[in-house]
Order: C-alpha cells, then sequence, then structure tokens
C-alpha cells in the first residue's frame, strides 16, 4: 500500500505524551503513555521510522499497522472501529484522512468513507490533567449541497451495528483490573492476566449497572496504588456500553494490545439516513506512571477543572429514606428537621414516598404531584420549615420510571417502554417510561419545572431502579424500535433542561445506590449516591473504588443508624462517622430515636466534617498499598502537601499481629511535618496493650515527625479491633 511521508502531531500534558502519525490512508497513533520531552522533527521522524513492526509468516505482505480507524482492510483481525451495513451490503469499510487540524491540545482528523458512505470525525483532546478524550462522530453526509436530499444516493440506511473507540497499549500492560458487583457491593475489582483473546464487558442493562466496569485498567504487572504503569479506559455513557482489552499473538502494529469501548447498539438501533448523523460516547482514556492513585488523580483534576463542577462547600446532608421510609408524617419529618438543624445539618432530602398513591413501592411512581391524602397541605409546610432553618431542601424523583398502578400508566400506556406484544416483567413493581416520546419528556419536564419552582427545591436525589430489559419503543403495527440510546439521550436532555432553567439545581445521580456512576451523567448531575449499603465496612470498599473515577465531593456518603439496614451489622460509631466523612458527608437515619448524648457526638462530627471539608474536597486522593487485606490506609493530602488527613482503617481481624512500619502515602519525605490524632468522631477500640509510643503522644497533641519517617522509613500503625477507624492529621512545620 502506498504511503505518503507523514506530519506527527505530538501532544503533551501533564506528564503524558500522545503522538499521531498523519498518515495516508489513515493516522496512526505512535505513542499514548508517559511524556517523551520536547521531541524535535528529527525526533518524531525517528518515531515514525520506527514504527512498523516485523513481516510475519504467513501473513499480510506489508508489517501490519494499527491505524486510528482499524479495519480489515490493514490485516486487522481484532475489534474494528466500525461494524454496519446498508441493506446487506457496504460491509468493508476503507476509510481515508480527508483532514487534520490541531490547536489548544486538540488534534481533530477527519476521515470519508466510500465503501460505507460515511464521513468520520474524531476529536482527540488531551486535557490538562493529562487525561485523553476521544469523540467519534459520524455522518452520513448529502451529497451535494442543493440538490435533492437523497439524489444519486443508496437510499437504503446504513445500519451502524458498532462503534468502537481504540487505542493501541505496550506489550508489557500485562495485568487488567476492572470492576463488577452487586447492589449494595458496587465497585468490586477484579484481577488477573491479560490473556490472549478479548477481554469483552458488554452492559445491557440501559444503565451501568452495580457491576459496571467502572474503569477498565491494563497495567504492567504488579502494578499498585502508588506504583505502577497503568493505562484505563472510562466510557462516559450512561445507556448500553461495550468495553473491552484485547490481545492477539501478531500484536496491534508493534504494540501489544488494545483498549477499546463504545456503545452497545442493538441490531437496528442507529440507522443512518442521507443527513444523519451519530456521536459515539466520549471515550476517556487515562495513562499513569504513578499506579492507580496516579490515574485517579487525573481524573479528580479533569473533573474538578469543569466549570459546573460544584465549588461550594459540600453541605451536610440529611435524608430521611432510612429515617422514616414510606411514614411521611408531617409532624414526625418536622422534629426531624428540626433536630438536624440543631446538630448543624445544610441540606434535607426528602426521599421516596411524598407523590400521590405512593404508599410503598407497588404504585404512584409517574404521578409526580404531592399526595394530598398524606400532605393535606403540600410540601410547602416542610420546605418551609427547612428554608427557614437556612438548609437547603432536596426532594427524590424517579422520572424515568413508571408504576403500572399510577394514573400516568393508566392515561399513557403507550409511554411505557416496551414490546407491542405485552410488557415484560416488572422489577421493583415498576417500568420505564420512554423519556424519548416528546409528549412523556414534556410531562416530566413541566412536572419537575413547577415542583422545583413551587417549593424552591434546591437538589433532586434522582433515582433509576431498574434495569432496561426489553427497552423498545412502541411503533404501529408492531414495529418497535430499540429504543435504549434515545432513552439515554432524552434523560440527558431532561437533566440539560432542568438545569437551564435551574441554574443552581444540584442533582444526584441514585439508581438504586451506585447504579448509574459515570462521567455522561456527571456532565449534568452534582453527585452519585454511591451504594444503598452505609455499613462501615462495606462502605469503605465501596468508597476507596468509586474514588478510582470521581473525587470525594462527588461521592454521597451517609452516616447510618448503628445497625445496618442492608446488612444487619452493628458497627461503632466512630468507625461510621470516620467513613462517611470522606466523601460528601450526611446522615441517613432516624435523628427522633437518638439520645441527647448522641446528638451531641453526631453533632460534633458534623463540625468536624464542615472544618476538614474544604481539604477533603480539594486535595490529592492517597491510598497505600499494604499486605493486609484487611486494613486500609487512606487520606486526602492537600495540593501544597502542607496538610492531610488519613484514616487508618481495619474491616476485619488477621492474622499479623501489628503493621507494623507503615509509609503515610502522599507526603514529601524531605519536608518537616507534625502528626495529632483527630478524636472528635470518637476513638477506636484497640486490639492490643498500647503505643505505638508516637501514637499515645498524638492522642494528646501535635508530635514532630519528620518526612523521612512518616513517607520513608513510615511509622508503626496500632492494631485495631475490627470494624474501627483512626482519624490522623498531618500538617508541615
Ligand atoms: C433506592 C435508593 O438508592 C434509596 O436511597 C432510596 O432512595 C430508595 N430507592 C427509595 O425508593
Amino acid at each position: 500500500m502506498t504511503r505518503t511521508t507523514a506530519r506527527i502531531t505530538h501532544l503533551r500534558a501533564a506528564g503524558v505524551s500522545f503522538v499521531v502519525e498523519l498518515g495516508d490512508p489513515l493516522p496512526r497513533v505512535l505513542h499514548w503513555g508517559e511524556d517523551l520531552g520536547e521531541l524535535t522533527g528529527d525526533d518524531l521522524a525517528a518515531l515514525g521510522l520506527t514504527a512498523d513492526g516485523v513481516v510475519l509468516n504467513n501473513a499480510p505482505d506489508d508489517a501490519r499497522r494499527f491505524t486510528v480507524w482499524p479495519t480489515e482492510a490493514d490485516g486487522w483481525t481484532g475489534t474494528p472501529a466500525h461494524q454496519g451495513h446498508r441493506g446487506g451490503v457496504a460491509t468493508t469499510p476503507r476509510p481515508r484522512l480527508t483532514g487534520a487540524r490541531e490547536g489548544d491540545g486538540e488534534l481533530v482528523l477527519e476521515l470519508a468513507d466510500e465503501v460505507s458512505g460515511l464521513d468520520l470525525t474524531l476529536t482527540y483532546r488531551l486535557e490538562p490533567s493529562g487525561v485523553l478524550t476521544v469523540r467519534t462522530d459520524i455522518t452520513r453526509p448529502l451529497r451535494a449541497a442543493g440538490e435533492d436530499a437523497t439524489a444519486g444516493q443508496d437510499p437504503a440506511p446504513y445500519d451502524l451495528a458498532a462503534v468502537t473507540t481504540l487505542l493501541p497499549l505496550p506489550a508489557r500492560a500485562g495485568e487488567i483490573l476492572d470492576f463488577t458487583g452487586k447492589w449494595c457491593r458496587e465497585r468490586a475489582p477484579q484481577r488477573g492476566s491479560l490473556a490472549y483473546g478479548s477481554h469483552v464487558r458488554e452492559v445491557r442493562r440501559g444503565r451501568p449497572g452495580q457491576d459496571a466496569p467502572h474503569l477498565l485498567t491494563v497495567g504492567v504487572p504488579g502494578f499498585g496504588f502508588r506504583s505502577g504503569e497503568v493505562w484505563g479506559l472510562h466510557v462516559a455513557w450512561s445507556g448500553n456500553q461495550r468495553w473491552l482489552a484485547e490481545r492477539s499473538p501478531e500484536g496491534a502494529g508493534v504494540h501489544g494490545s488494545v483498549l477499546g469501548g463504545g456503545e452497545l447498539l442493538a441490531p437496528g438501533e442507529i440507522r443512518l439516513a442521507p443527513g444523519d448523523s451519530y456521536s459515539a460516547p466520549l471515550c476517556c482514556f487515562v495513562w499513569s506512571g504513578e499506579g492507580l492513585d496516579g490515574l485517579a488523580d487525573r481524573f479528580h483534576s479533569l473533573l474538578r477543572a469543569r466549570p459546573a463542577h460544584p465549588a461550594s462547600p459540600r453541605p451536610l446532608t440529611l435524608n430521611t429514606w432510612e429515617a422514616v421510609y414510606f411514614d411521611h408524617r408531617l409532624d414526625r419529618l418536622l422534629d426531624l428537621t428540626d433536630r438536624a438543624a440543631a446538630i448543624g445539618v445544610e441540606r434535607l432530602v426528602l426521599d421516596d414516598g411524598w407523590f400521590s398513591g405512593r404508599r410503598d413501592d407497588t404504585a404512584g411512581l409517574g404521578d409526580w404531584t404531592v399526595d394530598a391524602t398524606v400532605w393535606p397541605d403540600g410540601l410547602g409546610p416542610l420546605a418551609d420549615r427547612v428554608h427557614g432553618h437556612g438548609m437547603e431542601f432536596g426532594l427524590w424523583v424517579e422520572p424515568e420510571m413508571v408504576n403500572l398502578d399510577s394514573t400516568l400508566a393508566a392515561e399513557h400506556p403507550d409511554w411505557i417502554l416496551g414490546p407491542s406484544v405485552g410488557l415484560g416483567g416488572s422489577s421493583r413493581h415498576q417500568y420505564v417510561l420512554n423519556v424519548a416520546h416528546p409528549d412523556a419528556w414534556a410531562y416530566l419536564l413541566k412536572s419537575l419545572d413547577t415542583l422545583i419552582s413551587r417549593y424552591g427545591i434546591d437538589y433532586l436525589k434522582w433515582d433509576h431502579n431498574r434495569d432496561l430489559n426489553e427497552g423498545v419503543a412502541r411503533g404501529a403495527g408492531g414495529r418497535d424500535r430499540p429504543g435504549v440510546h434515545a432513552q439515554t439521550e432524552g434523560v440527558y436532555r431532561l437533566l440539560d433542561a432542568l438545569k437551564e432553567r435551574h441554574p443552581a439545581l444540584e442533582i444526584e445521580s441514585c439508581s438504586s445506590g451506585g447504579a448509574r456512576v459515570d462521567l455522561g451523567v456527571l456532565a449534568r448531575t452534582d453527585r452519585v449516591w454511591a451504594s444503598d449499603c452505609n455499613d462501615p465496612v462495606e462502605r469503605q470498599a465501596v468508597q476507596r473504588w468509586t474514588g478510582q473515577l470521581l473525587p470525594p465531593e462527588l461521592i454521597g456518603a451517609h452516616v447510618g443508624g448503628p445497625r445496618s439496614h442492608t446488612t444487619g451489622r452493628v458497627t461503632d460509631e466512630s468507625f461510621r462517622y470516620l467513613t462517611a466523612l470522606f466523601g460528601h458527608a450526611g446522615i441517613e437515619d432516624d435523628l427522633t430515636a437518638r439520645t441527647p448524648e448522641e446528638l451531641d457526638r453526631l453533632g460534633r462530627w458534623v463540625a468536624l466534617y464542615k472544618e476538614v471539608r474544604a481539604l477533603l474536597h480539594s486535595g490529592r486522593v492517597v491510598r497505600a498499598d499494604l499486605d493486609d487485606d484487611s486494613t486500609l490506609l487512606h487520606g486526602v493530602v492537600a495540593e501544597d502537601g502542607g496538610a492531610a488527613l488519613y484514616c487508618w482503617a481495619r474491616t476485619a481481624t488477621s492474622a499479623p499481629a501489628q503493621a507494623g512500619r507503615t509509609r503515610l502515602p502522599g507526603l514529601d519525605p524531605a519536608a518537616r511535618y507534625e502528626v495529632r490524632v483527630r478524636d472528635e468522631a470518637g476513638l477506636p477500640a484497640l486490639h492490643q496493650v498500647s503505643g505505638p509510643a508516637w501514637f499515645t503522644a498524638a492522642l494528646s497533641g501535635w508530635v514532630p515527625l519528620p518526612g523521612a519517617v512518616l513517607a520513608g522509613a513510615g511509622v508503626p500503625l496500632p492494631t485495631l479491633d475490627p470494624a474501627q477507624a483512626l482519624l490522623l492529621e498531618v500538617r508541615r512545620v
């Protein structure tokens, strides 16, 4: 294949290099990873010169290349960049580069494919955080301006089967980490070797799910939180998805394997007529030479740099769910509100149960008006009391869902997403509303808009409690069309429209606790409810791994009652407090059942949260690599390194009697520090007689300890009883 001498583009940011050779017929990525420094034209040419591998025996006669749009035309036998057909033909795309422009950290490639008749635009943006975002836009163009739209064109739509955004990885990346999970055990890590073949994660729930891949990471074997070279991918999309890491014996050009992602499209879901277009989900690729903390740091920086990132101190929240469930009695809720205000709560959220017919979870979804029997005077008396205390008022909604036992379902059965032959089974007694239906969408916007305006709602807890099984939009004569893509876009439009009308409104992505945690929904929401599980033993893990993508201020973390409602485990107050402290903290408990002493202690914790949230919500998240899986040491270090908070936690007993010298991650070994124990949230029960000596001293004040000891040699940490945690504060002197 003839190829011209190519121009080479080099994007650099925050220690990352991305080098693309703008060759003919297609560009290829020469390098994505560690910063290669300031490269001259000759240096870049040398990179290009060394970008071809060997011609293998019994193989294509040109060295295989891995391009930005890999197809079979290159001899590529892995997952192609796109698949589709036009009425059964045009199945072998062969795009060519038609234009390229670069500037301001961005490289835009224009490709045209005569076979499929599609124009493709790839936008690579290396963000200041070092995260490389890739946007893919596909258009089926109108052939000539001014002509009849379809003149001269095959009128059959182009059925887009799959679009996968792919980037190459070096052969040394041989270990894979991603996530799975279930309700109340979200983001459970799974790790193993990157074997030959495809590691594919397909999400068919119409939401990322409790078992979402979350962040697909491949690294040099042995990578940890603090060290190792790692490459990761997040697909920023809330509908169906496909993520993969793929390794073949002949590699991908000179690279060893590939990382890719996109939307999982149903057959026939995207059919492009002339003039139509499709945008694939934004794929966020991230590299770090500093382990998983390095990856997390880049994502946190990316998110914090957004103009709409929540900037105000994250209000201490009380959510009513585990306090009252469906028992909505005004006097009880007013009492709860008063007690919340007295201990310093700043936002009160009225959870499920307030709307028409909603006395339990079998009825009412869809009828977004206040239940007149339970709330004869509307929500005003509660909203006014909340606002009167200077608190924000939040309300639970689940706009995308409907119970068959509702006025909405009775009046608009055609608005329900599901096949014409009859709806399938319910889930949590509910079905999905077709948000892409213009009338359903308009109804939701009007209902929510009215509520927000009437009650001065500051915050919506936006739930979504079921998968989108058989997510088809009903059509005349049984011509049902796949609807998950349109549903996802419809929800995004709804969120955007509400934010536009109410710029100060904050929205939480809840979804059964943690089933819609993605950067697509977070582009228009302000935090996630990470899990319905408030049991701190479980929560330590859920928050740790949710934090792999999201900074603490976006992760809702609430203190529950002594006995967890979801696991039945009883835990000490201080462990619950310290676990919830490291997120956007709140309370999920019936304060009317707490003694004055308990409320007093809760108030001290609230004050502690308010004192330290500026640090927790702006600093770098650090996690120590420990041999003992039953212990966790994590913290947040201020950007300037001058202050830090650490949580030393034990979830279970373990064989080692003591941790021994342990390094506090993220500190400067050359700096001088002092350390103290913070006891406002209580102190842990210890599984030891006494010591270590520095800890005993730090219980009553600052203890000077140099960085050489804290971050270099390490300090012995006390042995905690199971389900206990300790809070350490460090500051530079
Ligand atoms: C699921 C959520 O995760 C809970 O916090 C609560 O809001 C319930 N739904 C209410 O139905």
